[in-house]
């Protein structure tokens, strides 16, 4: 019988240690191993919440399912504007500018999201095929509303295809439809295929005296998108809410300017290369900030960035988080899924910890008192990442967060600690009594099972380093107008190089290439600092 563990989910707003002490499972900071405390029924846990109208089933993955009782509204969902409509599809004879973004998400063998957003009424379409300037296939027409995003799906695709497509779209006085310029995806890859994958990490477009150049920033993406990435992740503290707070300004419209000012960028590389989002502290998605209301930045922000980005659910290609929150629905925070050769797998300590794991909502540096054995992944989200990384036989295996643990400054140097390596801040062991019933701290999971490369941010420069096997890649910041290695104190060791720019990760059958690929304004640009230049590389 299993063993009740320190799950965020069940804690009802009291730390772990607490918990643990009531519980009786802690008791003078020792593990009663042999106390049978709660039953797990089956790989089924329930989730009761409070209010009245009505129950609603949800997915079921493999490790979990969560049933929803009696919560008051429905939770949101996409697509919500979008409106099918089956009149004939015109010619694509217009000439029309279209006011809008488009980011593409969620790819899977078969399937593709493109999600859309403009600033005025639109019917839009896609139209997408195999070949380029011959598209075969369309969708129906569907209406774009001012200001909502809205998701059309690409399904039954082949895997392992290249695609090519154009977002075809007519304003209400328009007689005609107008294409936008053509544009390619790539479906799953097989196993045995050579690919490449971006990664960029805190790009912090609300620090613009300090690390954010919105020139450079398009530079950056014009350098993504000139490597074709199958996929391009955005490591978190790119949708900062915490200015808005301070200020007294946050708002459901305030938030999704944040998210909608990000398209503005991202989809230079976005409308080619899908986009996954990787939680932040500065992005508040926390669940400490839940108060049972639909009024709060918790509930902004979780609303915004599954609309304005089409993320991943759990299903038959990816798995992930199956929980859902009332006003937000499926949190889309942590997931995995395989391409190629290659295990990938998003965790996120936010919306699992009932306390901030890093700063204060409003607050820049914020309080950092808190008991570590309260940022947590959750029992849900550790089971299903051990279970992920055990249950792959992929050659290649990649992690990605926005930092160890979601806090502190440094990398290898922070893994001996909490459920990372198991340790409080004596170098003592606590593993067994914090995490009963967890077999191992994330760091030892991670070396077990072979991973290849951690991929985390947070600190604002580039550093490799290594442990037990697994590589540990702090990733440089887009926008940084400085060209500085922030807090590169906190390494002790390693390769560190100062920003600005992202990393192209090339995958293949016989190795894994991560080449840093440097930014520069022009005005910054010398001998010796090109702008797209390779800066490092290195194989694996
Ligand atoms: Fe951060």
């Amino acid at each position: 019988m299993a063993k009740r563990s320190g799950n965020s989910e069940d804690l009802h707003g009291v730390s772990r240690r607490e918990f643990l002490k009531k519980s009786g499972i802690l008791i003078g900071g020792a593990a009663l191993a042999s106390m049978p405390i709660f039953s797990a029924c089956g790989n089924a846990k329930t989730i009761s919440l409070t209010s009245s109208t009505a129950t609603t089933l949800v997915e079921t993955i493999p490790a979990t399912t969560v049933t929803m009782t009696n919560y008051t509204t429905t939770p949101a969902v996409f697509t919500t504007t979008a409106a099918s409509v089956t009149s004939p599809v015109p010619t694509m004879s217009g000439s029309n500018p279209f006011d809008g973004t488009v980011i593409l998400g969620r790819p899977a063998a078969d399937f593709m999201a493109v999600n859309l957003l403009a600033s005025a009424a639109t019917e839009v379409y896609v139209a997408y095929g195999k070949t380029s300037g011959a598209t075969g296939g369309q969708t129906d027409v569907f209406s774009l509303l001012p200001g909502q995003p809205l998701e059309i799906e690409l399904s039954g695709l082949a895997a392992d295809t290249q695609y090519y497509y154009r977002v075809c779209h007519k304003g209400p006085g328009e007689q005609d439809f107008s294409a936008l310029a053509e544009a390619a995806f790539h479906t799953q890859r097989f196993s045995g295929s050579t690919f490449n994958f971006g990664i960029q990490g805190d790009s912090h477009p609300e620090r613009t005296k300090s690390m954010f150049n919105p020139d450079l920033y398009r530079i950056t993406m014009d350098n993504v998108k000139a490597h074709h990435p199958d996929f391009y992740f955005l490591l978190g503290d790119d949708f900062s809410v915490d200015p808005m707070i301070n200020n007294n300004q946050l708002s459901p419209q305030a938030v999704n300017g944040l998210y909608s000012n990000q398209r503005t960028y991202l989809s230079v590389v976005g409308s080619s290369s899908p986009i996954f989002l990787v939680n932040g502290n500065h992005d508040q998605a926390a669940r400490y900030l839940l108060d049972g209301t639909a009024n709060n930045a918790a509930v902004y922000v979780g609303q915004a960035r599954t609309r304005y980005f089409s993320q991943p659910a759990p299903g038959n290609f990816y798995s992930g988080d199956a929980e859902q929150v009332p006003y937000i629905g499926l949190l889309r925070d942590y997931y995995a899924w395989t391409w190629g050769d290659a295990l990938f797998v998003v965790i996120d300590f936010y919306w699992h910890s009932p306390v901030a794991v890093d700063n204060v909502a409003g607050s820049d540096n914020g309080a950092k008192k808190r008991d570590m054995w309260d940022i947590t992944l959750g029992d849900a989200q550790y089971k299903w990442f051990k279970q992920t990384l055990e249950g792959s036989k992929a050659k290649y295996k990649f992690i990605f967060s926005h930092h160890v643990l979601g806090t502190g400054r440094g990398g290898i140097e922070l893994t001996g600690g909490y459920e990372w390596g198991g340790k409080n801040d004596k170098g003592v062991s606590e593993f067994a009594a914090m995490g009963p019933g967890w077999d191992a701290p994330i760091h030892q999971l991670m070396a077990q099972n072979g991973v290849s490369i951690f991929f985390f941010c947070h600190d604002h420069l580039y550093v490799r380093q290594e442990l037990d096997g697994v590589v540990y890649q702090a990733v440089p910041i887009p926008a940084d107008f400085t060209y500085t290695a922030f807090n590169r104190d906190a390494y002790k060791s390693g390769v560190v190089l100062p920003d600005t720019g992202f990393l192209n990760v090339t995958v293949s059958p016989a190795n894994v290439k991560v080449d840093y690929i440097s930014s520069y304004l022009s005005k910054d640009e010398t001998q010796t600092r090109k702008d797209g230049q390779l800066t490092y590389s290195y194989l694996l």
